[in-house]
């Protein structure tokens, strides 16, 4: 697949290793420009392009950039993305250390609800709970016991199957964790968010999971 990664950093960065080792036709983009990414391109075979280019002709699309970043991101990214593009969000919302106080999370609106908002696109919610390293680390194949399981969001059924089935080819088992209206479930400071874990362990951490935000993933005033 042609697949557009926003965000070369921890989580963009390790995508982008084990898509292209997978075969897969990976384009990559940060802040500063395809001249900063010339190590990661000798590394992996991804091309680095303008995080205006990234989404051209992809039918995957991955943003990992903080989710402070996300308004920065160039108006109309996904305009000439294939029409059946999945645009993962791998994004949480972390006010303290990071992005400052958002109001509209604080009050309760989902975290890829609101980067969904700024990017005029649906997203699927995915990768948010990982650790960057275990994408490299921790892939086993389909059944192997060791295999983990990662909770899926989003509100476009075909969308969420592209993406379930690529972590999938990735080496991971995926839990259809509902819409994103239901995403605070993966958000974190939640029992699945870290969790390392096969599917029904995961399904039962979302199950658990309280529509409280903990008190240190609150903005403070
Ligand atoms: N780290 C983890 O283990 C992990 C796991 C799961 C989810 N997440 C979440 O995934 C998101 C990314 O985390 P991360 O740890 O990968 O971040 P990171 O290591 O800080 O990397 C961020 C990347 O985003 C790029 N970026 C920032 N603003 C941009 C813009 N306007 N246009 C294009 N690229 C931009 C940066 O490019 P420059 O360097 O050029 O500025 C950098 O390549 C966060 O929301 C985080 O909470 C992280």
């Amino acid at each position: 697949m042609r697949i557009g990664i926003i965000g070369a950093g921890n989580i963009g960065g390790n995508l982008t290793r084990r898509l292209t080792a997978l075969g897969h036709e990976v384009y990559v983009a940060n802040s500063r420009g395809p001249h900063t990414l010339t190590a990661l391109a000798e590394e992996t075979g991804a091309t680095p392009v303008r995080a205006e280019e990234a989404a051209r002709g992809a039918e995957v699309v991955v943003v990992a950039v903080p989710l402070k970043n996300v308004p920065d991101l160039p108006p109309g990214l996904l305009d000439e993305a294939a029409g059946n593009v999945a645009v993962i969000d791998t994004g949480n919302y972390y006010p303290r250390e990071r992005d400052g106080r958002i109001a509209e999370i604080e009050e309760g609106l989902t975290e890829s609800r609101w980067t969904e908002r700024h990017l005029g696109h649906p997203v699927v919610k995915a990768f948010n709970g990982t650790y960057a390293q275990d994408i490299l680390d921790r892939p086993r194949p389909g059944g192997h016991p060791e295999r983990i399981a990662l909770p899926v969001a989003g509100d476009d059924e075909a969308a969420k199957k592209t993406v379930r089935d690529l972590i999938g080819e990735l080496g991971f088992d995926t839990v259809d964790a509902g819409g994103l209206d239901d995403s605070w479930r993966q958000q974190p400071g939640t029992p699945v968010y870290g969790l390392r874990a096969g599917v029904e362990e995961v399904a039962r951490a979302l199950a658990e999971a309280s529509p409280e935000r903990p008190g240190e993933f609150r903005g403070q005033r």
